[in-house]
């Protein structure tokens, strides 16, 4: 491993992985030097068009191989588990899109297949590290909208009706709006909120086994409650708030705002401004490259715990809505 740059091999070459290709361009602490795909025609078109010198036809022979320091999983929530092992058996770090499991008992495995290995294993919550998300948690921590008693997120898409053979739409593939983009409103409620939740609530309709729209309200033991939705078939805007005892925070794009309008409650307002580096995936690749440059075994910004305790409250909202994968026997 060289001493300042971390040389990461994805694996997967969907949308998700396009991202990430275009985020560590402007990195400086990693470089892309590898992809891994199923097919050796998928590996080389990826590979052409980000000009990445390595091209695996299996990702099985990437993990093999010492070209890579650190993985970046982006495949189907239900391959996290098998890429990410495989990766961090071989010795490598590994950066494993949300939700990292499809649920408690995959996680647990993964945190310790990572100790047994020796190696860094990081959910890739990227909205945790933008700017956007740094500032709201230090206005709240800074008491500027007083107490938190509540707050509300919904992010819920529409896929298109060509698009319904997509793995969301798959219980085998950990489908579904919850665990696609309701990990988003759970994680937001945690930052704000806390983990001191007294009561769950849900309300779900599905799509194949899966759940298409989700509503969750979570109560804690200071009274605050926070609403959160997820839609795989339904469209809302995209939009959250942070409610306080002073005021509140309105964000667009709640989760990884690069704006956030404040109201007040003596009827001031302001708005600051705080866009990403790039697509918004900068900040993670910089903030794990670093943890595995200083030998870190774990982000204390993305960590175990925290990954577990949203996995954990998937599960329980899943029990409640009646959403079982075959991964849960
Ligand atoms: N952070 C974010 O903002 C964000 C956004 C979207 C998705 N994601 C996450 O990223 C992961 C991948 O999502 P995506 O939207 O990129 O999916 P995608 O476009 O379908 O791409 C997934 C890739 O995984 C590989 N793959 C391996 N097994 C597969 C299987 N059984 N079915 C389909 N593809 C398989 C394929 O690459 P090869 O055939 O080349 O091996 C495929 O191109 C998911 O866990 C999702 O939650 C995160």
């Amino acid at each position: 491993m060289s001493t300042n740059k971390i040389r990461f091999g994805i694996v997967g070459t969907g949308t998700i992985a396009h991202r990430f290709a275009n985020a560590i361009k402007n990195v400086s602490n990693a470089e892309l030097v590898a992809v891994a795909s199923r097919t050796k025609e998928n590996a080389e078109k990826f590979g052409d068009e980000f000009n990445i010198p390595v091209r695996f036809d299996s990702y099985d022979k990437m993990a093999q191989s010492d070209v890579i320091d650190a993985a970046y999983i982006a495949v189907p929530h239900s391959g996290h588990i098998d890429c990410s092992c495989l990766m961090m058996s071989n010795g490598k770090h590994v950066l494993c899109e949300k939700p990292m499991a499809v649920n408690t008992s995959e996680a647990v495995e993964m945190f310790r297949c990572a100790k047994e290995n020796n190696v860094l294993l990081m959910e890739a919550m990227w909205a945790r590290l933008v700017p956007g998300t740094l500032k709201m948690l230090e206005l709240v921590k800074n008491g500027i909208l007083g107490d938190i008693l509540a707050v509300e997120g919904k992010f819920c898409y529409t896929m298109d009706e060509d698009e319904m053979d997509h793995h969301v739409f798959k219980p085998e593939n950990g489908g579904g709006s919850l665990l696609d983009v309701g990990v988003y409103g759970l994680n937001f409620a945690s930052w704000y909120l806390g983990k001191e939740v007294t009561k769950i609530n849900a309300q779900a309709d599905y799509y194949n086994g899966t759940d298409s729209h989700t509503c969750v309200l979570l109560k804690y033991n200071n009274g605050a409650i926070a609403d959160v939705s997820s839609a795989t078939l339904l469209r809302k805007p995209n939009e959250g708030f942070v409610y306080g005892s002073k005021g509140y925070a309105y964000l667009q794009r709640f989760y990884a705002p690069q704006e956030i309008r404040l109201q007040f409650n003596n009827g001031e307002t302001e708005t600051i401004s705080v866009p990403y580096a790039g697509n918004g995936f900068e900040e993670q690749i910089t903030h794990f490259s670093d943890c595995v440059l200083k030998g870190l075994k774990e982000s204390p910004v993305v960590t175990p715990e925290q990954t577990l305790f949203i996995t954990k409250q998937m599960d329980e909202i899943r029990q409640i809505i009646g959403v079982t994968y075959p991964q849960d026997k």
